[in-house]
């Protein structure tokens, strides 16, 4: 029978309840206390014995069910930390993952930081525009989202980080974007086979398919934004985009034959080719 005023000590040894469907079982029980309890992770440390009132076991519990149904624990929170930034998250869009960071750090490597205009196609959360903003508060960032509730999600983070060098814009990719003309295109588009089994795996089951599936193999999306982005791109413009671990060749190919020059494809961490760029 459980206990009915439980101790912090004592609800984080429920560690079972979530090992079928986590890795990182007791870290998530942590997170998840921290979260009802609205403390950081030290006061877990040093207040063991503390008991709950009911309001909050009965809270934690809610969102232990829900995870241990295998829901994110970014979606039970509300939010997830992207380049340093916390950002709010929701179920309209995906939750950002470290490996997009690589998308950042190579467009700062390859633009100055004198002023710039960026486009960020699929912002999403707006992520990776607001990590750019944080760091080069001299570009201008337009972020573009097709999803109603995406746009407002990436435009109510860019006002709590205040970034006032973004610009987010509903359009689909380039259709509404008028003539306007950048620098530099980054994108982390949905680029998942429809019938891939990781669709029915882990996180990202909880996630919208808008934002992962895309047809053609998962590179219909991935061709739209390569075959419109000379007109959006001054001369000698640069394209990034992440994909598939297996479609780098396919999306070098796509750039080559829309007469890009200086193709190349950037491994992550893991050594997975995550992320091909070209020059217009
Ligand atoms: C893989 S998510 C990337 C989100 C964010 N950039 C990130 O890296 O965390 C792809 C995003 O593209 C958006 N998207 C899908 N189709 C689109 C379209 N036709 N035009 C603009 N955005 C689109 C989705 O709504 C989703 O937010």
């Amino acid at each position: 029978m459980p206990v009915e005023k439980p101790s912090i000590a004592e609800l984080l040894r429920q560690t079972s309840i979530l090992e079928a469907v986590s890795d990182s079982a007791r870290l998530d029980l942590e997170v998840l206390l921290c979260h009802v309890l609205k403390k950081p992770r030290s006061y877990l440390f040093t207040w063991p014995e503390k008991v709950l009132d009911q309001q909050s076991v009965k809270h934690f519990n809610d969102l232990l069910k829900r995870r241990a149904d295998g829901e994110p624990i970014a979606y039970l929170t509300g939010e997830k930390e992207f380049w340093s930034l916390s950002l709010e998250v929701n179920a309209a869009t995906l939750i950002p993952r470290p490996d997009t960071e690589l998308l950042v750090e190579t467009t700062l490597d390859l633009l100055d930081k004198a002023s710039s205009r960026v486009l960020d196609l699929g912002t999403g959360t707006g992520a990776i525009a607001l990590a750019l903003a944080s760091e080069r508060p001299a570009w201008e960032i337009i972020a573009v989202d097709t999803v109603a509730e995406a746009v407002a999600l990436a435009e109510k983070n860019r006002q709590r980080l205040g970034l006032e060098n973004v610009s987010v814009v509903r359009s689909d990719w380039f259709e509404d974007l008028a003539q306007q003309k950048f620098e530099l295109i980054v994108s982390n588009p949905p680029y998942i086979d429809a019938n891939d089994h990781h669709l029915n795996e882990g996180d990202v089951r909880f996630e919208p398919g808008s934002a992962l599936v895309s047809g053609n193999k998962g590179l219909a999306d991935i061709e739209v934004i390569i075959c419109g982005a000379r007109k959006y791109l001054n001369e000698g413009g640069y394209l990034l985009m992440e994909h598939g671990y297996q479609q780098a060749g396919a999306v070098r190919d796509l750039l080559r034959a829309e007469g890009c020059l200086q193709v190349s494809t950037r491994k992550d961490i893991a050594g997975h080719e995550r992320l091909t760029l070209g020059r217009f």
